[in-house]
């Protein structure tokens, strides 16, 4: 049965707290990260972690972090965590965050565990986004925001995204982790058993090529991006019997491979109206008769009120690109006015959706 509020507590702004102290809660399971909590709860899932003396000897944190007080250990950490203790002892790996725990633990965000696809996502969310998004009152305004946060001339994202080669690998981590959550959905969502060659333009790491070769064997399947990029690929991501091959090249000024199917998956949303249309201008050019185009982003609502996760999405765009994400009959528009017709649309119900357009 609900429980019966009273006016008062129905009055009280429980809402607008909770989003306020959003990002301390962000900051918790960053930092958690971070220190390797993830790790050692992985390493001790069936003894009692009870006093900052564990933290202390297993993070090499001060004990609980400061002189005298345990801040870091199980009571509120683990709370925010959603980590779920069974009898006091038993640290299960419940976390609140997805439907099933078993499948969340496999996500674990362990700095050290092999195949800990999450911990790469929350590194760079901590480190670059999250100083980006301090901005965003200036990028509101349309000032330069990269410029501002990390001292960086804007005009080329990419040289400023890539303004180390130790930011570069972070941003391919991150990259690289989202496609172990909606991959297989944006594969499967039409059928392409039609299409033998198929270029993934700006494919980074290959995540996602290499799920459209799981779901399609009979195709091939080839990477294509900028130099450094897929040089770090092949040594910082490499797959033995890799089902994909690379390609280095700038979609912007070199020629672009002939194919039956080009993969846009969050490109289209980095860049303004003009460049998108310079792109797939060229793409429809190269395409083999019968080809196509398949767009993947995070499709906003055609009145722009949703779904929340598009909404931030876009709102990331803004901090540091000259992109957006956009609702359908955007994506629809372009594709029109740059010669591809039947465009049919997808939505996954996950992050990501898709767009499937002929030439
Ligand atoms: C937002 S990331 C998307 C990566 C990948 N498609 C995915 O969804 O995981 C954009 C990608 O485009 C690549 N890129 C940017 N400008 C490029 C260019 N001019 N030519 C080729 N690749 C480019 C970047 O290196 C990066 O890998």
């Amino acid at each position: 049965m609900a429980e019966h509020l009273s006016q008062s507590e129905l009055d009280y702004p429980f809402k607008l707290l909770e989003y306020f102290n959003g990002f301390r809660v962000s900051k918790v399971i960053f930092s958690a990260c971070e220190l390797g909590v993830f790790d050692l709860l992985l390493r001790r899932p069936r003894k009692p972690i009870s006093g900052s003396a564990v933290w202390a000897q297993d993070l090499s944190c001060k004990r609980g972090g400061r002189d005298g007080e345990t801040e870091w250990t199980p009571g509120w950490g683990i709370e925010i965590l959603g980590v779920e203790t069974k009898d006091g002892t038993d640290y299960s790996f419940c976390f609140h965050f997805g439907s099933s725990s078993s499948d969340v633990a496999n996500l674990l965000p362990s700095p050290k565990a092999a195949g800990s696809p999450l911990h790469d996502m929350i590194i760079y969310q901590s480190q670059t986004i999250y100083p980006l998004w301090n901005n965003m009152a200036d990028a509101v305004r349309g000032r330069i925001k990269i410029e501002k946060t990390f001292g960086l001339p804007s005009e080329d994202i990419f040289k400023a995204l890539y303004r180390s080669r130790g930011e570069m690998l972070k941003f391919m981590g991150l990259m690289n982790s989202s496609w172990v959550l909606d991959g297989h959905d944006i594969v499967t969502a039409f059928n392409l058993s039609g299409f033998q060659k198929i270029v993934d333009l700006g494919g980074c790491t290959g995540a996602l090529a290499r799920e459209m070769a799981k779901a399609w064997p009979s195709s091939s399947v080839t990477v294509l991006d900028l130099p450094q990029v897929v040089e770090a690929a092949q040594k910082h991501f490499p797959q033995e019997d890799d089902a994909v091959e690379f390609q280095s090249g700038d979609f912007f000024s070199d020629e672009i491979p002939p194919a039956d199917l080009y993969i846009l998956a969050r490109i289209i949303h980095d860049w303004p109206e003009e460049k998108c249309v310079t792109l797939l201008k060229k793409i429809h050019d190269s395409c083999r008769p019968g080809g196509g185009v398949l767009l993947v982003e995070a499709l906003l609502f055609e009145n722009r009120r949703g779904p929340v996760t598009a909404q931030i999405f876009s709102l990331n765009m803004l901090v540091q690109t000259e992109g957006r994400e956009r609702p359908p009959s955007e994506y629809t528009r372009i594709l029109e006015k740059t010669g591809f017709h039947n465009v049919q649309v997808c939505r996954t119900g996950k992050c990501y959706d898709t767009i499937l357009a002929t030439r």
